[in-house]
C-alpha cells in the first residue's frame, strides 16, 4: 500500500505532485520520489529514504528550474521488497533514464523476472520487485511488435506481470502521455479541465477535480491532458470503468469516506490477509510448496528446531497465542507464548535448537526488541513476523516475515493482527512442510483454506450493522465479558483488549472452561457475555461444552451475544443475540470470529464519543519499556 499521483496538464507538475503526496502519506511513508517530465524529452528524478519532508528538502536543495514541467508522477513508498532506502525509492528508471515507473503492490513473480532480465545483461540497482517491470517495458519499445509504440509496450508487459499491483510509466519521449494499470490495488482517474490525474485515492487530486473515475480489475488507461482512455491488458476498449463524482470532503476522503482510520483499516482486512499471503505459495511437481519471502532459514535448519518461542505484547501476543495451536498441530513441535516484557526476565530456556518468533506491526516495540536480543544472546534464531519494512526488530532478527497491509494508522491493531495470524501460519506451515509431519498436499490444502479467508471475512463485515445495534446498546454498561474455548480464547482476549483501548470500558476476556473455576461469580442479571463459539463440525466437544457454559451463565442472567457459525442452531436458543459468521476450520476460525469484536468496541467507543484512532494514554508503537 503506498501513494501514487500522475498528473498532465497546465499546472507545475512538482507542485501538483508533492501536494498530492503530503496528502497520501498516510497510505505508506518509508521513503519517497517524484519524476517531472521537461516535455523536451528531459526527465528529472528525486527519491529520498525517510518521511516525504526529506525527499522536499532535497528537492528544495536541487532547486525549482531542475523539475520544470507540466507533466510528471511521484510516490510515497509502504515498502515490501527491499529496505526503505535511496536505492529501492520509487520511481525506478531503466537504462536510458528516459522511462519511470511507481508501483503499488506486489509483482509476484519478479524473480523468474528479475533473472530474465539479468540473463540478457541489464543491471538492476535495486532490491524491489518493481524495477523489473520498468526494464521489461523499456524492452518491449526498443525492439519486437510493440517497439516504439508507448501503451503497447506498457500492455505487453502488464499481460506477463503476476500478483497485485497499480503501476504508473512515464516515458520523457512522451511527456503528454501517462500510462497506468491496475490489477487488486486501487487506481482513480481525477477527471479536470484540461488536466489529468491518476492516483492510488482520491486525496491526491479532490482540491483539483470531484470528477473522478474508478478503473476496474485488470484495466489500463491512458491519459493525457485532454482526456483519458481506458482499456484492458489487450488493449481493448470495451471494458466498463465507474465514473463518479466525489462527495467527500478531504478528511473523510483520506479515510475512505469513514469517520476514522480504523473503520477503514477493519474493511481492508480482506485484502490486507490476502496480500500478505501472497507469493508464499508456488505450485510444482508436488502439488506447491510454501516459500516465505525473507525467511532466510534453510530447511534443514527447520527440521533442527526443538522447540519454538512466540514473543510478542499486547493483540500481537494474541496473535501469537493462536500461532501455538496451529504450529504445535502442524508439527507436534512444543510452542510457548510469551508476553516479550516478561519473556527476559524469566530466564527462559533457549539455545541455538530454539525458534523464536518475534510478532510486531510496527517493529519498534521495546519489549518486544528486548526481547529479540535477549534470544540472540542466548543463540537462539529468531524470526520476525512485522508490518514495518526496516524496523529495528526485523533488522535484528535473523529472518524476516512481512505482513502486507500498508500502514495502520489506527492505534488498535485490527487488520495487522489478523495478518499476523496468517503470517504465523505461514510459519507453521513452513515447518510442517520442512519436518515433513504435513504430507505436501496436506500443507497445500491448509494454505487453500488460508487463501478462502479474505472472501469469508469480507461476507463477516456484511455483519457490522447487526453488531453496531447491539454496541449501541451496551454502550454505558460497566462491563462486558468475553468466552472462548481452544482458538476462541485468544479472540475472547483479544475482543477484551479492543474494548478496553477503545471504549476505555472494563472489559475481561476468560477460557470458558475456567468460568466455574472463579469467574461465574460475576455473572448477574444482564451483564452482556459475548461468546465465541467453535464450529459444530470442528471438535464437537469443544462446542458441546461452551453450549453448557452459556446455558450456565443465561440461568444466571447474563445476556449472551453469541457469535456462531452460520447454521448453528443448536446455540440459538440460548443467544439473546445471535452473529453467525462463515462456516470454516477450526484453525482459521479466528480469522473471522475476530472482526465482529472489532466492530463492536469501536462502535462502543463511538457512542461513548471518543476518538477511535486515538485512544487516551495509548500509542501506536510502544518504543518504551
Ligand atoms: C493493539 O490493539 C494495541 N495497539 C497494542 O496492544 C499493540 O498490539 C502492542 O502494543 C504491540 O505493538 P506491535 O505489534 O507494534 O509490537
Ligand atoms: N512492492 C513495491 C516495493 O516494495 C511497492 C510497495 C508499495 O506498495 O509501496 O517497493
Amino acid at each position: 500500500m503506498c501513494g501514487i499521483v500522475g498528473y498532465v496538464g497546465y499546472r507545475d507538475a512538482l507542485g501538483v505532485v508533492v501536494d498530492a503526496l503530503r496528502r497520501m502519506e498516510y497510505r505508506g511513508y518509508d521513503s519517497a520520489g517524484v519524476a517531472i517530465l521537461d516535455g523536451n524529452g528531459g526527465i528529472a528524478v528525486e527519491r529520498k529514504a525517510g518521511r516525504l519532508a526529506n525527499l522536499e528538502a532535497e528537492l528544495d536543495e536541487a532547486g525549482a528550474a531542475k523539475f520544470a514541467g507540466t507533466s510528471g508522477m511521484g510516490h510515497t513508498r509502504w515498502a515490501t521488497h527491499g529496505a526503505p532506502t535511496d536505492r529501492n525509492a520509487h520511481p525506478h528508471r531503466d537504462c536510458s533514464g528516459k522511462l519511470a515507473v511507481v508501483h503499488n503492490g506486489i509483482i509476484e513473480n519478479f524473480a523468474p523476472l528479475r533473472r530474465e532480465l539479468e540473463d540478457a545483461g541489464i543491471e538492476l540497482r535495486s532490491d524491489t520487485d518493481t524495477e523489473v517491470a520498468v526494464h521489461l517495458v523499456a524492452r518491449a519499445y526498443a525492439e519486437g511488435p510493440t517497439a516504439g509504440d508507448f501503451t503497447a509496450s506498457v500492455l505487453a508487459v502488464l499481460r506477463r506481470l503476476d500478483g497485485a499491483f497499480t503501476l504508473v510509466f512515464t516515458h520523457a519521449d512522451h511527456p503528454g502521455t501517462i500510462v497506468a494499470a491496475r490489477q487488486s490495488t486501487p487506481l482513480v482517474v481525477g477527471v479536470g479541465q484540461g488536466e489529468m490525474f491518476i492516483a492510488s485515492d482520491v486525496t491526491a487530486f479532490i482540491e483539483h477535480t470531484r470528477e473522478a473515475v474508478e478503473l476496474g480489475q485488470n484495466q489500463a488507461v491512458v491519459i493525457t491532458a485532454d482526456g483519458y482512455t481506458v482499456t484492458d491488458f489487450d488493449g481493448d476498449t470495451d471494458v466498463t470503468s465507474r465514473p463518479f463524482t466525489i462527495d467527500w470532503d478531504l478528511a473523510a476522503a483520506e479515510k475512505g469516506g469513514h469517520d476514522y482510520f480504523m473503520l477503514k483499516e477493519i474493511e481492508e482486512q480482506p485484502t490486507a490477509v490476502a496480500d500478505t499471503l501472497i507469493g508464499h505459495f508456488v505450485v510444482d511437481e508436488n502439488g506447491g510448496r510454501i516459500v516465505l519471502d525473507e525467511q532466510r532459514l534453510a530447511d534443514q535448519e527447520l527440521r533442527e528446531f526443538d522447540k519454538v518461542f512466540v514473543v510478542a505484547c499486547g493483540s500481537s501476543y494474541h496473535a501469537g497465542l493462536l500461532a501455538k495451536y496451529a504450529i504445535e498441530h502442524w508439527t507436534r513441535v512444543p510452542v510457548e507464548v510469551e508476553l516479550a516484557s516478561e519473556f527476559r526476565y524469566r530466564d527462559p530456556v533457549l539455545d541455538r535448537s530454539t525458534l523464536v518468533v518475534a510478532v510486531s506491526q510496527s517493529g519498534e516495540t521495546a519489549d518486544t526488541l528486548e526481547a529479540v536480543r535477549h534470544a540472540k544472546e542466548q543463540k537462539a534464531r529468531v524470526l520476525a513476523i512485522c508490518n514495518t519494512n526496516g524496523a529495528q526488530i526485523p533488522r535484528e532478527s535473523d529472518a524476516v516475515i512481512y505482513t502486507r497491509t500498508g500502514p495502520e494508522i489506527g492505534v488498535a491493531s485490527t487488520k495487522a493482527f489478523l495478518a499476523q495470524v496468517a503470517a504465523n501460519y505461514l510459519v507453521g506451515l513452513a515447518l510442517a512442510q520442512a519436518r515433513g509431519t504435513k504430507y505436501p498436499d496436506e500443507v497445500a490444502r491448509e494454505f487453500a483454506e488460508l487463501e478462502s479467508m479474505p472472501k469469508l471475512i469480507a461476507r463477516v463485515l456484511e455483519t457490522a450493522p447487526q453488531v453496531r445495534a447491539i454496541a449501541r446498546e451496551l454502550a454505558h454498561v460497566p462491563t462486558v465479558l468475553f468466552l472462548g474455548r481452544h482458538v476462541g480464547y485468544p479472540v475472547a482476549l483479544e475482543g477484551a483488549l479492543k474494548l478496553k483501548e477503545l471504549a476505555y470500558m472494563h472489559a475481561e476476556g476468560f477460557a470458558a472452561g475456567e468460568l466455574k473455576h472463579g469467574p461465574i461469580a460475576l455473572i448477574e442479571d444482564g451483564l452482556p457475555v459475548i461468546v465465541v463459539m467453535p464450529s459444530p463440525k470442528g471438535r464437537a466437544v469443544l462446542h458441546s461444552k461452551l453450549l453448557s457454559n452459556i446455558r450456565e451463565i443465561q440461568a444466571r442472567g447474563a445476556r449472551t451475544i453469541v457469535i456462531a457459525e452460520e447454521g448453528d442452531d443448536t446455540v440459538r436458543p440460548f443467544a439473546d443475540d445471535l452473529i453467525e459468521i462463515p462456516a470454516a476450520p477450526t484453525l482459521f476460525q479466528p480469522l473471522l470470529s475476530t472482526v465482529p469484536l472489532q466492530i463492536f468496541a469501536a462502535e462502543v467507543a463511538q457512542a461513548r464519543g471518543y476518538d477511535v484512532d486515538k485512544p487516551r494514554n495509548l500509542a501506536k508503537s510502544v518504543t518504551v519499556e
